[in-house]
Order: structure tokens, then C-alpha cells, then sequence
């Protein structure tokens, strides 16, 4: 209880950490934007490692990637990493056009987990199983991974069963075709480390973005090709440049802004190889293995193609297998860094469009829709689609004065928030023809440039 009650104070105090840093002039003395974007080359890079040590796809383009490859240190194991995945545990390709599919979405973290059975292959999973996995794969705390995957199950899955669908929405979490992960703007959100935006994406908020994805191997390449805390502050800083300049419609809270910037820093703190900080590496083949981006070559240009999330078990970079940190990173430590992060580049918190040209009426109602919509339970929609046709009471009253005037906030906006009746054509927003993949799609390239 004490415990507990130490990790509530730390959480308040950095929440108010957050806001401190939005609303005075501290963030024009803290953000390090200045000198990230200078593009400071770092001085010397005490490690080297062969191009060729790293993972079998990418031999070939040591051209492209030679910085990211030559500067690699192997991890040192002092702090009880294990090695990744256990005897039992094994990595199996996920049944996307089964009929129902595997469930993959926004979350490499549990895609992964899923694809090696910590969590159930169909990517249906409960409270228990995701706590579990997250701890015995990647050693989340329990009370972060609890934060992140209750949040998930109160907006986008059913509270009754305490089960959620990784990925879209999903019959068999039943609460009807609504919620999954990927339901816009409640745990997922704009800003994310290498996916577009729902309104950038045009609803495809879940492929691995090529285009972002080159942008992050830039920073690493300039930390000595590690995707380590300075590189991802800094890919944080131009993904929230690209999505202020970009997206209009770009919705950002205190839960979103835990996210976004929690997601950017999971890249070093969680895919490293052994224990970040503790000698563990975040290294290229660890992170692009993790996160599914395999490289591909085009006429004098390369992508980085979407691919299923796995550890690096075969020829990684120090030629040895991925090991779990040793020490837990829990919701605490977590909190005491979001803060470093988001002073590099802050987002006005529900009014993102602030500071930027794309402040209107409109995108002021759209803000005010969207955060009504983020804390409306999936778990309604099934409900109460069946006596009232929609989601919720507060939608349905709503949705004539943002769906259908000259507030109307565009589809790609915001996701399915419920119903999926015939009659009422508003009542499933991602079926509209501005929307495009909603379902998974492995080895293609998603996002080679801007999409606008
Ligand atoms: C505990 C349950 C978890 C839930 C409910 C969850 C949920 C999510 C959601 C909703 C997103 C999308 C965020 C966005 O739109 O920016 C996301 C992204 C992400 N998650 Fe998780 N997550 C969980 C666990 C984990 C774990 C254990 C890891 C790492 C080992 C992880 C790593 C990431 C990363 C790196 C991203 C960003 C993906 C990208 O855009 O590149 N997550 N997660």
C-alpha cells in the first residue's frame, strides 16, 4: 500500500510536471528542438561492429544503413537479463485472412507477445494475459502495463469480460463490431513514434509508416545508431512538428500525450537489447526486428517494408540472442522521463491547433467532439445499438451538429464509435470512403512519402 501510494504521489507530480512545462515559458528554456534539429552529428561513435554482423535482410545495404551498423556495442549482461523467447514459447506467423483473422494492430509490443503465444495467437486477449505477458516478455511493471491496458479495456474492449482485441474490431471480444486497439483517438493517438495519424494515414493509423520510419533510423544514425532516448526525443520533436503542420484535425490530452510520448520512449527502454541505461543496447537489428520494418531497395532509393514483429534470434548484430531487461520498468520511472520528452517539442493539451495556422472554428469543435469520444466506453456501443441505433446517448445527440454541418469533423477524424446498423450510415465512420486498410497487411510498403 505504501508502495502504492509512493508510485501515486510520483505520477501526480509528474502529471504536474507536464503541465508546468505547457503553460509557462519554462519549455522555450528546456526544449532541446534547437539543438536535435541542428542535426549534431555525435562526436565519435566508440564502438565498431561490421555491416555485415547484421541481420540477413539488410547484408545488402550496408550502403544505406553503414552508420547504423558500424558503432553497435554488444549489451553487457550484468543486471539478470534473460534471453528472449523461452524454451515453449515460439515465433509463428499470424493468420491475417483467417476467417475470424489474428488480431494485429497499433501495438508492436503486444504483436509480438502475440506472435510468439505469450498472449493468445488470435490476438484476443483479457486483463490477466497482458499483465503476464508483458512482464515475462519485456518486463514491463505491472503497474504500468495495468495503466495502459485497463485504459484500453474501459474504452475499447468489454469491461465484463476484461477483454479487448488487439487489433480491430472483433465479434469475439463481444461487444459487436467495435473498440480493438486501433480505435482512434482513446489509448491509440496521433503522434506516434513511426505510424501516421488517423487523419494523416486517412484511418490507417496501425502499418508500420516507411516514411517515418527512415526519418527515426536518421536520428539513431546520428547517436552512434542507437535508437536510444536522445534520437527518439528527437523523433518525437519532427513527428509532432510534421503532425501540427499536417493535421488539423491532430487530438492531443494528457492520456494521449502519455501515450504518444510514452510509446516513443518505449523504443529504448523496452526493445533495447538487455537493460537501457544498464549497458543494454537499442540497437538497429533489435528495433527493426521488433518493430517489423525490413528494409527494402528500390532503384537508388529504399523503403522499409511492414513485416511481422519479432525478436532478433537469428545473427543479430553482436550475434547473440535479445535478452529481456533485468530490472522492471514500472509506471514511476516511466512518468519521470515522458516529462524530458515532451519538453522538446510540447503540444497544446486539447487544443493542439494552438501555435499553428490550423486553429479554426472548426477544428475547435472537432477538439471538443473528440473529447467526449475518447472516454466513451466501446462496451456501450453494442448495447445500446440495438434499442437506439447508436453508440452512445451523448453521440447521438451530438453527431447532427459535428457529423453533418459545417463543424462536421471528416471521418478520418475519429474512428468507430459504435453501431454498425444499416440505417444509420453515420453510425460506422470508418467504412467511409476516405478510409482505406483497416485490416492488416504484411510485406507491403505503407507510407513511402508524405501522404496528404
Ligand atoms: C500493456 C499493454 C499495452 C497496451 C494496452 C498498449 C497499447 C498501445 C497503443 C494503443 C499504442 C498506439 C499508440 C499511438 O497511437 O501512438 C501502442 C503503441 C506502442 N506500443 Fe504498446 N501497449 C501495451 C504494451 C506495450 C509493451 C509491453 C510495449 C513494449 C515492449 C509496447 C510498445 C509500444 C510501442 C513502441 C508503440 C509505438 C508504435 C509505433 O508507432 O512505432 N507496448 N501501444
Amino acid at each position: 500500500m505504501v508502495l502504492f501510494d509512493q508510485h501515486i504521489r510520483r505520477a501526480i507530480t509528474a502529471i504536474y510536471l507536464i503541465l508546468y512545462i505547457q503553460h509557462t515559458s519554462a519549455f522555450r528554456i528546456l526544449s532541446k528542438r534547437d539543438n536535435l534539429n541542428s542535426g549534431t552529428s555525435s562526436t565519435g561513435c566508440p564502438f565498431a561492429k561490421l555491416g555485415n554482423q547484421a541481420n540477413s535482410g539488410i547484408d545488402t545495404a550496408n550502403d544505406i544503413l553503414g552508420p547504423i551498423f558500424s558503432s553497435v556495442a554488444e549489451p553487457l549482461l550484468t543486471h539478470g537479463e534473460q534471453i528472449r523467447p523461452e524454451p515453449g514459447f515460439y515465433y509463428q506467423e499470424p493468420n491475417i485472412t483467417a476467417n475470424p483473422p489474428d488480431q494485429r494492430g497499433v501495438c508492436p509490443g503486444l504483436n509480438l507477445l502475440a506472435n510468439y503465444g505469450y498472449l493468445p495467437r488470435n490476438g484476443i486477449v483479457t486483463l490477466a494475459q497482458v499483465l503476464e505477458a508483458t512482464s515475462r516478455g519485456f518486463n514491463m511493471g505491472t503497474d504500468l502495463a495495468l495503466v495502459l491496458a485497463a485504459t484500453t479495456i474501459f474504452t475499447s474492449g468489454n469491461i465484463l469480460t476484461e477483454t479487448f482485441s488487439i487489433g480491430g474490431p472483433d465479434l469475439r471480444v463481444g461487444i459487436g463490431n467495435v473498440g480493438g486497439l486501433d480505435r482512434h483517438n482513446t489509448v491509440e493517438c496521433d503522434i506516434s513514434p513511426n505510424r501516421e495519424d488517423y487523419y494523416t494515414g486517412k484511418c490507417d493509423n496501425h502499418h508500420l509508416s516507411s516514411r517515418i520510419f527512415k526519418q527515426n533510423v536518421k536520428c539513431a544514425e546520428q547517436q552512434c545508431g542507437l535508437f536510444n532516448l536522445d534520437a527518439m526525443t528527437q523523433q518525437y520533436s519532427q513527428n509532432a512538428d510534421y503532425s501540427k503542420t499536417n493535421n488539423p484535425y491532430l487530438f492531443y490530452s494528457i492520456p494521449s500525450l502519455l501515450v504518444s510520448v510514452g510509446a516513443h520512449i518505449f523504443y529504448s527502454y523496452l526493445f533495447s537489447n538487455g537493460t537501457y541505461e544498464f549497458g543494454g543496447t537499442p540497437d538497429y537489428t533489435s528495433i527493426s526486428n521488433i518493430v517489423g520494418a525490413k528494409l527494402v531497395t528500390t532503384n537508388n532509393d529504399y523503403d522499409f517494408e511492414y513485416v511481422p514483429e519479432r525478436w532478433p534470434e537469428i545473427n543479430n548484430s553482436a550475434g547473440k540472442p535479445w535478452y529481456r531487461r533485468g530490472i522492471e520498468f514500472d509506471f514511476a520511472a516511466f512518468l519521470a522521463i515522458v516529462p524530458l520528452v515532451y519538453a522538446a517539442n510540447p503540444v497544446f493539451l486539447n487544443f493542439a491547433q494552438i501555435g499553428t495556422s490550423n486553429l479554426t472554428p472548426q477544428t475547435i469543435a472537432c477538439d471538443f467532439y473528440n473529447t467526449i469520444l475518447q472516454f466513451t466506453p466501446a462496451y456501450y456501443g453494442q448495447a445500446l445499438e440495438d434499442s437506439f441505433n447508436v453508440t452512445t446517448w451523448i453521440i447521438a445527440k451530438l453527431d447532427p451538429v459535428f457529423s453533418q454541418t459545417i463543424f462536421g469533423c471528416p471521418a478520418a477524424s475519429f474512428s468507430n464509435n459504435g453501431g454498425n446498423c444499416p440505417s444509420n450510415q453515420n453510425a460506422n465512420k470508418t467504412n467511409n470512403s476516405t478510409c482505406f486498410a483497416k485490416t492488416n497487411q504484411y510485406y507491403k510498403v505503407y507510407f513511402p512519402t508524405a501522404s496528404k
